[in-house]
């Protein structure tokens, strides 16, 4: 069997890349090709190496406000990677129409919040804001539209009354790190039936 091969994109910790890549072992049908990051000091990149994984940077700075410039750059080192499955795991750059359209169908993204609720930023307070009894997560496919797409996974997680932004933050990544391998792993085996989590 040839494994399908999976490109991750972090700008941080990737907590959720080293989650990923350590599901896809044994009869798991893909295998970890690309850790590629927008930011040198993401920690998640020490992660990659020492799991014997080829990492990549394109630092967006450079590029300003052109995105398209600094998406040439991106497109290099994963291109070459020949990638059949692209996951966004904790990657905060938002992507131009054309690049998603490029990946479109096999670009998957996972979002701290049960979308459509809270697209974008700061999920967790404003859940908590909201008076919100539950929050949680989402994977879905990228589209053009930020944080859209088709829902291909969701875990929910209940909100305690004493939760601030930051434990509800890490009650929600212990679940992201369930979900994204859960789906990935049915993703990978062409079926795109949603994941519900717990
Ligand atoms: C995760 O909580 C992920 O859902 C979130 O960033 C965190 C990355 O953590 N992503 C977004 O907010 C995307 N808009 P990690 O680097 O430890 O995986």
């Amino acid at each position: 069997m040839s494994h399908k091969r999976v490109a991750i994109l972090i700008s941080g910790g990737g907590s959720n890349m080293v989650s990923l890549v350590d599901s896809m072992t044994g009869d798991h049908p893909a295998r970890p090709c690309l850790v590629l990051s927008n930011n040198a000091d993401a920690g998640g990149l020490a992660k990659a190496a020492d799991r014997g994984i080829a990492t990549a940077v394109v630092d967006h700075r450079p590029f300003g406000g052109d995105r398209a410039a600094f998406e040439a750059e991106l497109c290099k080192p994963l291109l070459e990677a020949k990638p059949d499955i692209i996951c966004l795991a904790g990657f905060m750059r938002v992507l131009t129409g054309d690049f998603v359209s490029r990946f479109q169908g096999r670009m998957l993204n996972i979002h701290p919040s049960l979308l459509p609720k809270y697209k974008g930023l700061n999920t967790h307070a404003r859940a908590i804001a909201a008076g919100d009894a539950e929050h949680g997560c989402t994977v879905h496919e990228v589209t053009a539209a930020l944080d859209d797409g088709p829902i291909l996974g969701q875990a929910r997680v209940k909100i305690a009354p004493n939760d601030t932004p930051e434990t509800l933050a890490r009650k929600v990544l212990e679940w992201e790190h369930k979900l994204y391998p859960a789906v990935l792993e049915r993703f990978a085996r062409g079926d795109k039936a949603p994941v519900m989590l717990p």
